[in-house]
């Protein structure tokens, strides 16, 4: 049986520096809608079962919190499994692997009914029933809601459910940077405990990484700061493949300057998307679904109506309008008041008299660390869930509103394998991987990076120079010489990585710290999908290479595996498992 783990308060006269260890059952990296839904499951298997949940910040600053529009699942008799599945293989371009989309579909439900009874507050209809509306490329009012802030409501419903298990132990404000690897399997993770400015040992049966994705190796994206690419990077790092990973979703409607989102659900009350003459633009591109198409073809046509000179000119660039005008006020209140209250704090207009100034940014990852349905990734022990995870439902391109049901009808599954894992294994992992892999932290942490005394590159240069080659090489639109270069560039930024400096030497709460072990991370993160682009010469989805402008399922039904190597990774493929789906061209 493990020791609750207390962590000693910070004495500012005594910054420890010792190696502390503690062991548990399951060790889970990250406290957003994923990690706590995993912790829940878990911990509900059995009182007696040890669950750490380590965040690098308070759960409920998980960037979950953020999520706006609503999470999907079949409740109607209008609507059935085999639609949302159908809906989200042809949303993907036919790359998502459909046993998992119809494991995913079947039990999206029995979540949403699930989190009513823990408290969620979903919006109803008139007549009592749990409301939906409509979201981009899916073909029937899906889409379940709790106004605009359904992230906040589902985030906040799972950390108060997590709460109530006093077999899940929280190890708030620490920051995972290795995964322990002993004789061939993951035997839990070495922390940076930021408060107390000392390196733990946290020992696991079973590991789940559920850190979210990787926005912020972009330079324009909805993401929070904390989205990284830590838990993909664990993975990497420790010899796991990275699947997917050159699928990456630009969101259409975003804030200029803030990269802010403006929910797709404000296109699903019914608003319009606006060129500066007042033409409701997507009738030239996708007639058929207008504003509700779905994301890669939404935020191509921007791009598109960006080039022919037919968007508005403004202090961040070009932008389109998002008009909601027609809704009134009446709706926009109740079904979309955060998007009024973020037009005008944020852009000082308020929707009910004017268009939303929008731009696509990067919102969202398809790729992520390759896993079977329950989570398991080729590592024995280690498992991933969320966006962290390419299981894949998403293939080359998520519907909006199937991501936060992925991190609860996944989160469930992976809690429960990791708990059976767990149990089988009778034996905590030994102390002697753990205390190793603690003195090389330590060792790399605060004598490696800590010791480095300001050099002629910073941390800021480095992390903006990485954003700013990914959106011009790998963002909406691809080729060959742009995605060359930047894998060039972006092992050069590696090398030069070496020589970033670190002005402050304290240990307690170094920010400076976080953010050289995070673009440590986000580096290698980006290679993986500047590499995995460059591989894929084809258009699919999310991915439009403008020298390859046609899907080639001869050659590239398949998923990437990313390897990390020396020098640029390893590029290997697994093909998509099809059921009853055949790829026919995407047509809407
Ligand atoms: O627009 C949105 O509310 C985003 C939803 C999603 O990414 O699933």
């Amino acid at each position: 049986m493990s020791e609750r783990y207390v962590p000693k308060a910070y004495s500012p006269d005594s910054v420890p520096r010792v190696v502390e260890r503690t062991a548990h059952d399951i060790v889970i990296v990250g406290g957003g809608a994923a990690g706590l839904r995993a912790a829940i499951a878990a911990a509900q298997t059995d009182p007696d079962l040890s669950i750490a949940v380590v965040s690098k910040v308070y759960p409920m600053r998980s960037h979950t919190v953020s999520a706006e529009g609503g999470t999907a699942a079949v409740l109607r008799d209008y609507d059935s499994l085999e639609l949302h599945a159908l809906d989200t293989i042809k949303g993907s371009d036919f790359l998502a692997d459909q046993d998992a989309v119809e494991f995913f579909v079947a039990r999206c439900p029995k979540e949403i009914i699930q989190l009513e009874h823990w408290g969620c507050p979903w919006s109803r209809d008139p007549d009592g029933r749990v409301s939906q509306r409509a979201f981009g490329g899916m073909s029937v009012k899906r889409t379940v809601f709790a106004a605009d802030k359904v992230g906040f409501h589902i985030l906040h419903t799972l950390f108060q459910t997590s709460m109530k298990f006093e077999n899940i132990h929280r190890f708030d404000e620490y920051f995972v940077t290795s995964l322990i690897v002993d004789g061939g399997a993951c035997a839990g993770v070495t922390a940076l405990d930021l408060r107390g400015g000392r390196m733990v040992g946290i020992g696991g049966k079973a590991t789940i990484l559920a850190t979210g994705g990787c926005g912020r190796v972009y330079e324009f994206t909805t993401n929070g700061f904390i989205k990284t690419g830590d838990g993909m990077a664990l993975a990497y790092r420790a010899g796991v493949p990275l699947k997917d990973m050159e699928m990456v979703q630009f969101h259409p409607t975003c804030l200029p300057g803030t990269g802010i989102l403006i929910t797709e659900a404000a296109r699903g009350e019914g608003g319009y998307l606006i060129n500066k003459d007042g033409e409701r633009y997507m009738q030239r591109y996708l007639p058929s679904k207008m504003e509700l198409g779905p994301r890669d073809i939404l935020s191509r046509s921007m791009i598109q109506e960006m080039k022919a000179g037919r968007a508005f000119d403004g202090p961040y660039g070009q932008y389109l309008g998002l008009d909601l005008r027609h809704l009134g006020a009446a709706t926009i209140d109740q079904k979309l008041p955060m998007v009024r209250e973020l037009a005008e704090k944020y852009m000082g207009l308020d929707p009910i008299h004017e268009p939303i100034p929008v731009r696509p940014g990067q919102h969202y990852i398809m790729g992520g660390v390759s896993t079977n349905s329950t989570g398991e990734t080729t590592l024995p022990g280690l498992y991933a869930v969320g966006e962290t995870a390419c299981v894949s439902i998403n293939g080359a391109n998520r519907l909006g509103s199937n991501s936060l049901s992925e991190c609860l009808v996944f989160g469930e599954w992976c809690g429960l394998a990791a708990a059976q894992h767990a149990k089988q294994k009778a034996a905590y992992p030994r102390g002697a991987a753990s205390r190793e892999a603690l003195r090389k932290e330590e060792a790399r942490v605060f004598d490696g990076l800590m010791g480095r005394e300001r050099g002629k590159e910073t941390l800021a240069g480095v992390r903006v120079e990485m954003q700013q080659l990914m959106e011009r090489d790998v963002g909406i639109f691809r080729d060959e010489a742009g995605l060359a270069d930047a894998c060039g560039k972006l092992a050069k930024l590696r090398d030069r990585f070496g020589s970033v400096g670190m002005a402050d030497k304290d240990r307690v709460f170094n920010t400076e710290m976080t953010g050289v072990l995070e673009l440590d991370f986000m580096l290698d993160v980006a290679a993986s999908i500047a590499h995995s682009a460059l591989n894929r010469r084809e258009s699919r989805g999310a991915h439009s290479r403008t020298d390859f402008p046609n899907r080639d399922d001869a050659n590239y039904l398949k998923h990437t595996l990313a390897y990390r190597a020396d020098g640029a990774p390893r590029i290997d493929y697994v093909p998509v498992k099809i059921t009853k789906w055949q790829p026919v061209e995407r047509k809407y």
